[in-house]
């Protein structure tokens, strides 16, 4: 089975590029960044978010996460991103959520030819030995417009917009600093990775390189 690994920031293009590859090439995708917010999801839902009941619960909710259910969901939200980003630093909890990553790849072996997973040490831990890694970044200002064009919000005035594009840079800065200086599996390119830069491309233009790499054109 091919393994392709995604890495990167947040809004960098890297779940629609994981997406639009698994459908032109029809392999199995999974977006290892619903596990954490599943289990962030949960810890809100049960009021167990509180700094000190974090641990004591986020391993037995992650311990019994369901694959299917992580897509019906809206996970999407900066409030559950923040927690994720958060619980993402336990090396316990990443020891549960690694496994289950694993579990899901050896388990679509017979199903499919290929799978897809993206996520922040996809290239580094899950998939070390994927055929192709790729690491996906772009200006914190331009991934901020993404995540706000998202969103389909109509602004009634120019600054209300501009506000909210300022709350989420300050978010995504926040999230990415967390996430790459974390001790257990920070966000690193893998030695081996390509790194592209989507700041000036299209979603289009992205899977353009990334086929011509994977097709060795
Ligand atoms: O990719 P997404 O924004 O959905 O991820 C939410 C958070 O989950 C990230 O900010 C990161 O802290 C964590 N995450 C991780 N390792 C992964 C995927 C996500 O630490 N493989």
């Amino acid at each position: 089975m091919m393994k392709i690994a995604i890495d990167g920031t947040a809004a960098s293009g890297k779940g629609t590029l994981a997406r639009k590859l698994a459908d032109k090439y029809g392999f199995v995708h999974l977006d290892t960044g619903l596990l954490y917010r599943k289990v962030a999801k949960e810890l809100i839902k049960q009021n167990k978010n509180s700094s000190e009941s974090l641990k004591e619960y986020d391993y037995e909710i992650a311990k019994d996460l369901d694959f299917l259910e992580l897509r019906k969901e809206d996970l999407r939200t900066e409030e559950i991103a923040k927690l994720a980003s958060l619980i993402a630093t336990q090396s316990k909890l990443r020891e549960i959520l690694d496994l289950k990553q694993k579990q899901f790849v050896d388990e679509s072996k017979n199903k499919f030819s290929g799978c897809i997973l993206d996520g922040r040490d996809i290239g580094t831990k899950i998939l070390p030995n994927a055929d192709f890694k790729f690491f996906i970044d772009a200006s914190v200002e331009i991934r901020a417009k993404r995540r706000l064009l998202e969103k389909n919000i109509s602004f009634l005035h120019e600054n209300d917009e501009k506000c909210m594009l300022q709350s989420l840079i300050k978010e995504m800065k926040a999230r990415d600093s967390l996430d790459s200086t974390r001790v257990v599996a920070p966000l690193v390119p893998a030695k081996d990775a390509h790194f592209i830069d989507t700041s000036l491309i299209s979603a289009d233009e992205l899977l353009l390189k990334v086929v011509k790499i994977i097709e060795g054109k």
